[in-house]
């Protein structure tokens, strides 16, 4: 208000002395002080606009620095919690064909692994129905997940690479099945948590391998990702992987873009 006081103020007194110095030049005084009154406030509207935008800047700036250090806190928090479950890693086994696998021949694509034997009476079959599932429906176009089922065998005394592929040919010809000598199947199994104990031989010498019913998700570095258990159905399972592939996919994205 003081200030549009003293506007409307200074003209006047500034015309009121220009009569009196010199009356021939009032209007062309009064047009240059008028003159430099606007450039005055031309410049003081960009400065503030200037001002706005730096602060704009500034606090735009900021609100996206606290969203990515709340994101990092977020994915070590994750990182340690994963660290800690510590599931899953690298192996060196034989596949079905006779061929050394290691887990690095894998990388760049989503494995999904099951641990079982071929003597399994119901579980495995059931399981191993379920991972065709699996593949057929993210074989579907639209997903475009190339996905590698893996069936890991935890009887190597009587599955031979022959006989596992035998076995597997009944579920889905791209279940790639492995197997290894029994101390490679036990650091695999130590790797990925998964117990298995052969139990007491019947009359047939046939026996039962008591193990675990779950199958591990492994992205495309290497890493454990996710698990299923028994009680998942091949759809859940195939929305898990989706999920996990968005997941992974968004947090390749680097920088703050990724974190937008
Ligand atoms: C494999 O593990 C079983 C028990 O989990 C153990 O009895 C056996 O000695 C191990 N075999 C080798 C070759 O490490
Ligand atoms: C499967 O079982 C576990 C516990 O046994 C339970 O926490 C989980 O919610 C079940 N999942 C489904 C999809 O039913």
């Amino acid at each position: 208000m003081a200030f549009f006081l003293r506007l409307l103020q200074r003209p006047m007194s500034n015309v009121g002395r220009s009569l009196l110095a010199c009356p021939g030049r009032v209007s062309s005084y009064r047009y240059l002080s008028d003159k430099g009154k606007k450039n005055k406030f031309f410049f003081m509207s960009w400065r503030s606009v200037l001002v706005s935008a730096g602060l704009g800047g500034i606090f735009l700036g900021s609100m996206l620095y606290v969203k990515a250090e709340k994101q990092s806190i977020l994915d070590k928090e994750r990182k340690r919690e994963m660290g800690k479950a510590k599931i899953g890693g690298q192996f060196a086994l034989t596949d079905m064909n006779g061929v050394r696998r290691k887990s690095e021949d894998f990388k760049g694509k989503w494995c999904l692994i099951y641990f079982g034997f071929t003597h399994c009476p119901d579980i495995c079959p059931d399981e191993l129905e379920k991972m065709a599932k699996v593949i057929d429906l993210l074989e579907d176009k639209t997903k475009g997940i190339e996905l590698q089922a893996l069936f890991i065998s935890v009887d190597p005394a009587r599955d031979s690479p022959e006989a596992i592929k035998q076995y597997l040919a009944e579920f889905h010809p791209k279940i790639l099945g492995m197997t290894g000598t029994q101390e490679e199947l036990n650091a695999t199994s130590k790797s990925f948590r998964v117990y298995f104990s052969k139990g007491p031989a019947d009359v047939e010498e046939d026996y039962i391998v008591d193990h675990t019913v779950i199958m591990y998700l492994v992205g495309p570095d290497g890493d454990f990702i996710d698990y299923y258990g028994q009680n998942r159905t091949a759809k859940q399972i195939v929305d898990g992987i989706e999920f996990q592939k968005i997941k992974y996919e968004n947090s390749k994205k680097k920088g703050i873009l990724g974190v937008l």
